[in-house]
């Protein structure tokens, strides 16, 4: 049994009042939220505040992105190291939005996702397809390639420690959601890719849904067989709605 795993990608939104107010009202909120794992991935100016604020509790903190590097001169960037110091647990890595706008190949992902591990954090690896992939009927071969090319660069065993997000890019933030029926079979197509490697792993890994996941399609959406959790992005920022998320995942978790 996977425990559901529901984090708040809260993109680059809020000030520092307004994060505060948001970190409190999950924590207040999801203290009665017990079957779903919860993590909040806030900007990184405010990833102190959220140590601060989520202190031990079970929310858990995570950050939305990382550097290919250790350390060294490589201005405006922020190490593995220096996000693990801070309390993050889950690092989010190969976002579409950064595979979009910031040029993140696959070879970039994986230093990433290798960086995220050796710190003894999670990565949260992204996958997806574009709207064009999809009519194209290229699909399944867009995101086998982005699933191969880890397990090519980072082994098999990397996937016995991360979780995947699977986020069709034409879902996020234009409030179409895959229907239950495409995101359980892309799901399971995933699965099934990483268990023709390796069967114990593929029953293991998390696979998250992510694109525009809602508090009314939630429930449906994580209820799927090889839906383990949702990485939300617009809902994370209304307390209300990511709670009613978070509690949707405790009720498909039975
Ligand atoms: P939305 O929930 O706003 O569609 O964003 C999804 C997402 O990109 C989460 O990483």
């Amino acid at each position: 049994m996977r425990q559901p795993l529901i984090a708040g990608n809260w993109k680059m939104n809020g000030t520092r009042s307004s994060a505060e107010a948001l970190m409190k009202a999950v924590l207040q909120g999801t203290s009665a939220i017990e079957k779903s794992e919860i993590v909040v991935c806030p900007p990184f100016p405010f990833l102190a505040l959220g140590e601060q604020v989520l202190g031990a509790s079970a929310v858990r903190l995570g950050a939305q992105n990382v550097c290919t590097e250790a350390s060294g001169a490589y201005t405006g960037e922020v190490s593995a190291q220096m996000l693990a110091e801070f309390g993050c647990h889950y690092i989010i890595c190969g976002h579409s939005e950064r595979r979009e706008h910031y040029g993140e190949t696959d070879a970039i992902v994986a230093k990433k996702l290798a960086l995220t591990i050796d710190q003894g954090m999670t990565p949260i690896l992204c996958v997806g397809e574009t709207l064009e992939q999809r009519e194209q009927g290229r699909m399944e071969d867009v995101i086998a390639g982005q699933i191969d090319e880890i397990i090519n660069r980072n082994t098999i065993a990397s996937f016995g420690q991360l979780e995947i997000a699977y986020e069709p890019v034409w879902a996020i933030g234009t409030g179409k959601t895959a229907t239950p029926a495409q995101a359980q079979a892309v799901h399971n197509f995933i699965r099934r890719r990483i268990a023709d490697h390796d069967p114990a792993i593929a029953a293991k890994v998390r696979i998250l849904y992510g694109g525009s996941m809602k508090p009314g399609n939630a429930l449906e959406l994580l209820s799927q067989a090889d839906i383990d959790g949702g990485l939300i992005g617009g809902a994370a920022l209304v307390a209300e709605d990511f709670l009613a998320i978070c509690q949707a995942g405790g009720t498909a978790a039975g």
